[in-house]
């Protein structure tokens, strides 16, 4: 507590970025290309009865909104800032007083997200470099399993080794089965010993979970109370709440192996019935916010997806430098840490890592009030959280050092079991003013901006080493289909209450309303990118030019506008630490995210506003192959299922490469045409792109013969699909 109100020294610093003025005269030249852009498609629009009249207008719709789009991208870069902290400083002032942290792990389905991973995330976080006794994790369970109730009681006696061995060894990442994977570097004789026998510890537990796991059942459910809870379990969507403190930190007895104290540990599976909507991971959470305000009532919540460890000790320290700031910490709502991906390949196939949103957007965001926030990785307030309004000046205490003894574990456990039930809700705020909002399928972000738009500022800490490492999706069908959830969910709160557009107009900057349409606006970019990747095509297989040529001055906007683009974002991934193939891999897959992902977030939210909620695509589950990962390693894109989104990306490809061998053959026969070439050149190297960047989407279809390789249905379907559309466009049009 050395300071005082006159020398206040900050807990963390913010940085502008550096070439900001270069940045800015750049995107100015590229803007005015934009606009003479528009100028020309304006003054040379074909007269009606005149060939490609109809395409020139379609094509000047798709630049202006290529125009307008990118745009909005200027918001997320005009004003990058960067943030630093000092954990140091945060140590020395209040060290004695920080406040209680609840840590809420969120898991879904043991099939998908194994017992063994969640609990290397609960143990990640319940070793975090925090006072124990200010420490509890939550572990909300929406299946309801025992198999998972089993693996985290597995998880709160190993923690009792686990914990120690962490502060004694200082050890880094503080997920086991990350730590023992990583190349450990033990020095003396005596961790040599501790390190082997707790690798042992930790094998013989990860031996017991993946056995129960595989027999699908507890064998043993004599060896703990908790388990008398499934008595009445009769599925995953219909059972009771089941409530357990597997470990009560506030109980001095309870203590690891060295006789230090032990975070609190807690599981939750909320009741579910079949008559009540459980709103997904918001519903989990809003039960969590509301058992744990019984239990340890921690003022500061950090949430963090089962698949994503820590992986740095020190976050909770960082989070609270911006928090407890005395300068400008009682402004800020919340804390996001970027999403990063732990087994991402060098030249990062799927574009997963996204990188430049992580490391040029996100910074663009905070300069404007704040990052959105994505779920995972993020430290809030809890009281904001709770729907606390921002009010200019007032300061919320966070330093409290009350710590409430709980006296009876069951019977709390019984009496807060009534909070997790499924009519807890009904009649409540909850869900709309108070928690995370329903209604949504990315409820994280709408959350974010209703909170921002109440006056709060959000962080974006983005640290060199990272806080939090995921798994990222290692098959284009995963990914794809991530992205339709992602790109639908934003499109959906564009057009609800809670609109960047409208609701937050006037609320938060300008600048950060931009940043969000950004995103909200994914999917509808479908549109052009169609139009740009279809008709440019068929034209040039007719011949008929839809560009200006060469040696016309019009042509130059054209060239700069393309080339410049391309540079710097060439530039910018570089510089975000990515390689260039990584570059080229992430352009294929922004033009199969947008031609296939957001086409069909787009058309079932068109559906839906329509009425049709239940017209949904099908689209397949992921595929598990053991060669899938080793395809993964080697950087070879997969398929190996039918869906109609590899349907469409394959059709389009082929349709380009049917529009370029047409038109060589029609050069090669018809000398007149040859004249015109000057006028094609353009449409011929934006065919000839697109060619390029699917070269091994048509190996995928043509030579490959491994299991990742295109299903011959997609294939011929989609030879269908091309040459009918080139047919049918020569004979109509
Ligand atoms: C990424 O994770 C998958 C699944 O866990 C694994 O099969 C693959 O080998 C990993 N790849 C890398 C590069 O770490
Ligand atoms: C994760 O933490 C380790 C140290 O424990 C560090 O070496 C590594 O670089 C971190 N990973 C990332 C992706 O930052």
């Amino acid at each position: 507590m050395g300071s005082t109100k006159n020398e206040y020294i900050p807990l963390f610093e913010t940085k502008e970025m550096k070439s900001r003025i270069v940045h800015r005269l750049f995107a100015a030249s590229v803007f005015v290309g934009i606009v003479l852009i528009w100028i020309y498609r304006a003054i040379h629009i074909p007269k009606s009865g005149e060939d490609g009249r109809w395409a020139w207008i379609g094509m000047f719709g798709a630049e202006i909104w290529f125009g307008f789009y990118w745009f909005l991208t200027q918001s997320v870069r005009w004003n990058q800032i960067h943030r630093q902290t000092f954990p140091d400083r945060l140590s020395q002032r209040y060290e004695k007083e920080l406040p209680k942290v609840d840590i809420f792990v969120c898991t879904a389905d043991p099939a998908v997200e194994p017992p063994i991973m969640v609990i290397n995330t609960v143990l990640s976080v319940m070793a975090y470099d925090y006072p124990p006794e200010k420490l509890s994790v939550y572990l909300s369970d929406d299946a309801g399993s025992e198999l998972t109730f089993h693996a985290l009681l597995e998880a709160s006696y190993f923690s009792k080794h686990w914990l120690p061995y962490c502060k004694k060894y200082k050890v880094e990442p503080r997920s086991p089965v990350a730590y023992f994977e990583s190349e450990t570097k033990v020095s003396d004789a005596n961790h040599a010993e501790d390190f082997a026998s707790i690798k042992k510890l930790y094998e013989e537990m990860e031996n017991r979970v993946e056995v129960t796991n595989k027999l699908g059942q507890v064998s043993n459910k004599a060896e703990h109370k908790g388990f008398a809870m499934w008595d009445s379990f009769s599925s995953r969507g219909n059972h009771d709440t089941i409530l357990q403190i597997l470990v009560n930190g506030s109980d001095p007895q309870a203590r690891d192996d060295a006789g230090c104290r032990l975070p609190t540990l807690v599981y939750l599976a909320r009741e579910k019935r079949p008559q009540h909507f459980h709103n997904f991971k918001a519903g989990a959470m809003n039960a969590l916010i509301r058992v744990s305000a019984e239990i340890s009532n921690g003022p500061i919540i950090m949430n963090v997806d089962c698949d994503m460890y820590s992986n740095n000790s020190q976050s909770i320290r960082d989070a609270l430098c911006f928090l407890m700031d005395e300068g400008k910490g009682h402004e800020l709502a919340y804390v996001q840490f970027p999403q990063t991906f732990k087994n991402i390949t060098k030249n990062d196939l799927y574009s997963n890592s996204m990188r430049v949103i992580r490391e040029v957007e996100f910074h663009g965001l905070d300069g404007y009030g704040g990052p959105l926030y994505v779920g995972t990785g993020c430290f809030h307030r809890r009281e904001v959280l709770c729907g606390r309004k921002f009010i200019k000046g007032t300061k919320i205490d966070i330093k409290r050092q009350d710590e409430c003894r709980i006296a009876d574990v069951h019977e709390l456990e019984d009496r807060l079991k009534s909070l997790a039930n499924c009519t807890y809700e009904e009649n409540t705020e909850w869900g709309h003013e108070i928690g995370l909002k329903y209604g949504c399928p990315v409820e994280d972000v709408i959350t974010g901006l209703s909170i921002q738009s109440q006056g709060w500022k959000s962080v974006y800490y983005n640290p060199s080493r990272a806080a939090f490492l995921g798994v990222a999706g290692t098959t284009l069908n995963q990914v794809l289909v991530q992205h339709k959830r992602w790109s639908e969910g934003d499109l959906q709160i564009l057009l609800s209450k809670y609109s960047p557009a409208w609701y937050a107009l006037g609320k938060i900057h300008i600048g950060l309303t931009m940043g969000y349409c950004n995103y909200c606006l994914w999917s509808p970019n479908c549109i052009a990118i169609l139009y740009y990747s279809i008709i440019p095509s068929l034209y040039l297989l007719k011949g008929i030019p839809l560009f200006p040529q060469t040696s016309s001055a019009w042509f130059l906007p054209f060239a700069y506008v393309i080339i410049a683009e391309h540079i710097y974002s060439a530039a910018e991934f570089l510089l975000s630490g990515g390689t260039i193939l990584g570059w080229w891999n992430d352009q294929r897959m922004w033009l199969y995210k947008r031609t296939s992902s957001y086409l069909f977030a787009f058309v079932d939210t068109v559906l839906k506003l329509l009425g049709y909620s239940d017209l949904k695509f099908v689209i397949s589950s992921k595929v598990s192959d053991e060669d899938v990962s080793k395809r993964y390693d080697e950087e070879v894109l997969e398929f190996g299922t039918s869906s109609p989104m590899f349907t469409m990306i394959s059709s389009l490809a082929l349709l380009n490469l049917f529009c370029l061998i047409g038109i060589l053959f029609r050069l090669a026969s018809n000398l007149s045409l040859r004249s015109l070439y000057a006028t094609l050149a353009l449409q011929t190297l934006l065919c000839g792109i697109f060619i390029l960047i699917n070269l091994p989407l048509y190996n995928a279809l043509f030579f490959r013969k491994d299991k990742g390789s295109m299903p011959g249905s997609v294939t011929s379907k989609s030879v269908f699909w091309a040459i009918s559309a080139c047919i049918l466009f020569t004979i109509m049009w």
